[in-house]
């Protein structure tokens, strides 16, 4: 899979861009606030609808503007070609794909799987246990196809039980989803395990590449005690879930540590070596998707040089070469990365919102 063609209107500077990438390595350059990492943005909204900077739309509609435009063609797995089309103004999203109206993310993200590292991805170590389940959930969606539905399911029953519980109904009544709540809870925590158990040697390999002998552990947390059971914690907890108004245990609680020589990442490393790891962690999910469900999936690279040394830098470039992905690079300058490896190659130059092709 990869993207052949992506029509940007209105999308933060880039008001009009006309974008053929190829599927390799496509590098963009220009100076600092000319649109390298908005081009990005908006290859990644095509697949998540949203952002990684911001969760608010008006940041992304260019300011003179009342809506945004993406209209895209993939090159499909099965050698199709379909057009994706995004149409959002403040108030109302309109998608497309293949010309008919789509409703749900998990449409779109189907088709055009992608994956970023850009100077904020550090967080996905230093930031809460929702990034963490975010960067789980992705691999686990892509790669098991049982796991929307049913997470699905967990989420509307325990948004219901935790209604129940904020307006104090009593214990009958709060326990009517926890038989839901424990069979969808088990099989999500099955899939998550199954996949890190997936992906574990990618890492692993991965990891032996940039950190030496150092230990690094990635410790999955399901969201409960394991001993006690959560089909038990939803009856034993029940008065305090009521005092608090929200269940307490579940898969929605679940977390991954991440430990280097028996320290936490979080705060026992350098944020070079977390930028390094989190870049890892993206790479071996790449990888994966690649070679479990024979597909591959779009990588952004975000200001590559300004995130690594050279030494870092190269070996990450000797891991991408080998896997065949289209990839969209970023740097101020050309001569940052690169590039003599890619037999497919293509360089872009943006200014002021304004999109070359250099070769
Ligand atoms: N909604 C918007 N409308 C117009 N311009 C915007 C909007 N949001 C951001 N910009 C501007 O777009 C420019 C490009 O930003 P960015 O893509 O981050 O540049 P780069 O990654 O090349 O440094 C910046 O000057 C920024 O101020
Ligand atoms: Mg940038």
């Amino acid at each position: 899979m990869h993207l052949m063609q992506l029509q940007i209107q209105n999308f933060r500077n880039l008001k009009k861009v006309n974008f053929e990438p190829v599927n390799g390595i496509n590098l963009i350059t220009g100076v600092n606030a000319s649109g390298k990492t908005s081009l990005l943005e908006a290859i990644y909204y095509l697949s998540h609808l949203r952002s990684f900077r911001t969760h608010q739309i008006t940041d992304l509609i260019n300011r003179n503007s009342t809506q945004l435009q993406l209209v895209a063609r993939i090159y499909t797995d099965t050698e199709t070609q379909i057009p994706l089309g995004i149409q959002r103004s403040r108030n109302k999203l309109e998608v497309r794909i293949n010309r008919q109206p789509v409703k749900r993310v998990a449409d779109i993200a189907t088709q055009f799987p992608v994956l970023a590292i850009h100077p904020d991805s550090y967080k996905l170590i230093t930031g809460s246990s929702s990034q963490r389940r975010q960067y789980l959930d992705w691999g686990v969606f892509h790669v098991e196809h049982d796991f929307f539905g049913v997470w699905q399911r967990y989420k509307r029953a325990l948004s219901q039980r935790n209604a129940a519980l904020k307006s104090k109904q009593n214990d009958a009544y709060c326990s009517l989803w926890n038989k839901e709540l424990f069979d969808m809870a088990v099989y999500i925590d099955g899939l998550r395990s199954k996949y890190l158990k997936n992906l574990q040697p990618y890492l692993s390999e991965l990891i032996r590449l940039f950190f030496n002998d150092e230990n690094v552990e990635i410790i999955y947390k399901r969201g409960w005690v394991e001993d006690i059971g959560l089909d038990q914690l939803l009856k034993t907890e029940l008065t305090k879930d009521r005092f608090r108004g929200f269940t307490q245990y579940g898969p929605h609680r679940a977390e991954l540590m991440i430990k280097v020589g028996g320290q936490s990442a979080q705060t026992g490393i350098s944020r070079g070596q977390q930028k390094t790891l989190v870049a890892l962690l993206r790479l071996a999910q790449a990888q994966q998707f690649t070679e479990s469900t024979g597909r591959s999936c779009v990588l952004l690279y975000d200001d590559l040089a300004a995130e690594l040394d050279a030494t870092h830098r190269k070996k990450i470039l000797d891991v991408l070469v080998k896997m065949k992905i289209q990839l969209f690079l970023t740097a101020i300058e050309s001569d940052q990365i690169d590039v003599s490896a890619w037999q497919s190659k293509k360089m872009f130059h943006v200014e002021q919102g304004q999109l070359t092709d250099l070769i």
